[in-house]
C-alpha cells in the first residue's frame, strides 16, 4: 500500500461488479482514500466492500439507484457522515443499450441519458458545494474514446460519452478558480462485463472479441487496472496542474490512422 491519496475521500459510482468501477475503488483504497462504493446492485457493492477491507483499506457501501436524485443526495449525507467531506468523485455508473439511431427506441435512449449523464450531473451537483467551501475537489467522469470517434451500433451511448467530454470542460472551466479540478477520462475497449455482454450479442463473438484486439494499436483490449492507474494520478495532488482534459487510455486507437489497401 502506498500514500498517494492518503487522507482523502472519494466516491466512486458503479463500483459494484468486476468491472473498471470496483478496479478503481480498490486502487483508490490502496492507495489511502477512503471510499464510497456506489452501485445499484446491493450483492456486487457489499464485494467490493469485501475485498478493500480484506486488503485493509476503508470503504462504505452504498447501494444507489443514480436516476434517483433522493437516493444521490443520501448517499452522498452517508459518505460524509461516515467518512468526511467528500475530496474525489468518479462519476463511472453506465449502461450501454447498442443500436444505429433509427434502431434506439426512446425509452433506452432516455435510460442511457438517466445513468450516464443525468447521474452524473446529480452526483456532482450534491458534492460541489462543500468542494466549493473547501476551496478544492477533483471530479472525473468517465467518458469514452466512443464520444470522441465513429464507433458503430452504440449511437445513443456515444452521445452521452461525448456530453461527459462536453461537461468536463464547461464544469472546469467554472471551477477552475475555486480549486475544483474535472477532468475525464476516456478509454478503449476494456475487458470487463460490459464488453462480454456486448459479444454475446454479436454474431460471432470470438471473431469481434479478436477484432476488438485487432483494432488497438498495441494489440489487444485494455484492462481495468490499467485504467485504474490513470484515475489515481487524476484523483490525486501530483495532477494539481490538471483540469479540463481528457485522457485517452486506449492503447493507441484514437490516434491510429488507416494505410490505404492495394
Ligand atoms: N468496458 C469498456 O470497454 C469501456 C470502454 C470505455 C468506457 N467504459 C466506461 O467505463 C465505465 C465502467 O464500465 P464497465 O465496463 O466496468 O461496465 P460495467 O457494466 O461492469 O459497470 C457499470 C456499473 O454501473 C452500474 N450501474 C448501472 N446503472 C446504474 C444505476 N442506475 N445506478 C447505480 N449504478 C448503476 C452497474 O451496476 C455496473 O456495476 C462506464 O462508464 C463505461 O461506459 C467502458
Amino acid at each position: 500500500m502506498s500514500e498517494r491519496l492518503q487522507g482523502k475521500v472519494a466516491l466512486v459510482t458503479g463500483a459494484g461488479g468486476p468491472g473498471i468501477g470496483r478496479a478503481i475503488a480498490r486502487r483508490f483504497a490502496a492507495e489511502g482514500a477512503a471510499v464510497g462504493v456506489l452501485d445499484i446492485r446491493a450483492d456486487e457493492v457489499a464485494e467490493t466492500v469485501r475485498q478493500i477491507e480484506e486488503a485493509g483499506g476503508r470503504a462504505l457501501a452504498l447501494v444507489c439507484d443514480l436516476r434517483d436524485p433522493q437516493a444521490v443526495r443520501d448517499s452522498v449525507r452517508q459518505l460524509g457522515e461516515r467518512f468526511g467531506p467528500i475530496d474525489v468523485v468518479v462519476n463511472n455508473a453506465a449502461v450501454m443499450p447498442s443500436g444505429t439511431l433509427h434502431e434506439t427506441s426512446l425509452e433506452d435512449w432516455d435510460a442511457v441519458f438517466a445513468v450516464n449523464v443525468r447521474g452524473a450531473y446529480l452526483v456532482s451537483r450534491e458534492v460541489i458545494p462543500s468542494m466549493l467551501e473547501r476551496g478544492k475537489g477533483s471530479i472525473i467522469h468517465m467518458a469514452s474514446v466512443t464520444g470522441m470517434l465513429g464507433l458503430p451500433g452504440i449511437a445513443a451511448y456515444s452521445a452521452t460519452k461525448a456530453a461527459l467530454i462536453g461537461l468536463t470542460r464547461a464544469m472546469s472551466t467554472d471551477y477552475a478558480r475555486y480549486g475544483i479540478r474535472v477532468n475525464s477520462v476516456s478509454p478503449g475497449t476494456i475487458d470487463t462485463p460490459m464488453l462480454h455482454d456486448f459479444l454475446a450479442k454479436q454474431r460471432d463473438p470470438a471473431q469481434r472479441r479478436r477484432e476488438f484486439d485487432e483494432m488497438h494499436p498495441i494489440g489487444r483490449v485494455g484492462l481495468p487496472d490499467e485504467v485504474a492507474n490513470v484515475f489515481v494520478f487524476l484523483a490525486s495532488d501530483e495532477s494539481s496542474f490538471v483540469t479540463g482534459a481528457n485522457y485517452t487510455v486506449d492503447g493507441g486507437l484514437s490516434v491510429k490512422g488507416e494505410q490505404p489497401q492495394d
